[in-house]
């Protein structure tokens, strides 16, 4: 996606080889026009997929998510890290373990909001290792309901997320793809 990723070219700060800091528009300020093309871009993506919710975790998924919805015209649901004041039997709980910042965290989503027959997109800011999204992913299959696919704003392909997704079988589509961060500067999967 040329837009966003003139946006990472412009305003992306490369921290050390791994990690990308975009707080200007995705996580910490947010950028409402360009959450809404990237929104529309999943949509037009995800066409014909019958998708009936949206999937994320908060926080900075959140954006993107609820731009992604709204064109939809389905809820967005997102995945709590803190547990709400709910009863344990109301709520789909899964365990994901974060390697950047090495702890593992309990998310959950109230059974009130998915169904066995609903097709799920999943959407998140950031594709490091993939953790949350196949936690993400858990939950749905829990449920019984389906996974139509991923979406993810900002894929880093140096990290392994994207494979071990797609070898799961699940459907990755990622709107900018970064090759490398070595040497202080952002390099794009080539053709993106
Ligand atoms: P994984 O789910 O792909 O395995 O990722 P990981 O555990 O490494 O990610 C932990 C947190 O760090 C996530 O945010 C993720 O979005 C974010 N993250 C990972 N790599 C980068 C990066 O290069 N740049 C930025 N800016 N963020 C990155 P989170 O803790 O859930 O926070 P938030 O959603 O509340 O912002
Ligand atoms: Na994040
Ligand atoms: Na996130």
């Amino acid at each position: 996606m040329k837009l966003l990723k003139e946006k990472v070219m412009a305003e992306g700060i490369v921290l050390g080889e791994q990690v990308l800091k975009v707080d200007s528009f995705l996580n910490h300020q947010m950028d409402p026009m360009l959450m809404k093309e990237v929104g529309s871009e999943f949509v037009r993506r995800f066409a014909g997929e019958g998708i009936t919710k949206v999937l994320t975790i908060e926080s900075s998924g959140i954006a993107p998510a609820i731009m992604t919805a709204l064109e939809l015209g389905v809820p967005m649901i997102f995945a709590r890290k803190n547990k709400s004041l709910t009863l344990k039997e109301d709520i789909y709980v899964e365990s994901v373990y974060s390697f950047t910042k090495r702890e593992t965290n309990e998310i959950t989503v109230s059974k009130k909001f998915l169904n066995a027959d609903d097709r799920v997109l999943i959407i998140d800011d950031f594709l490091a290792n993939g953790e949350a999204a196949f936690g993400l992913a858990r939950i749905v299959e829990q449920v019984g309901a389906s996974v139509v696919g991923i979406g993810i704003v900002i894929e880093k392909s140096f990290q392994p997320g994207s494979k071990l997704l797609k070898e799961a079988g699940y459907r990755v589509d990622s709107l900018v793809r970064i090759a490398s961060l070595e040497n202080g500067t952002v390099t794009f999967v080539e053709g993106e």
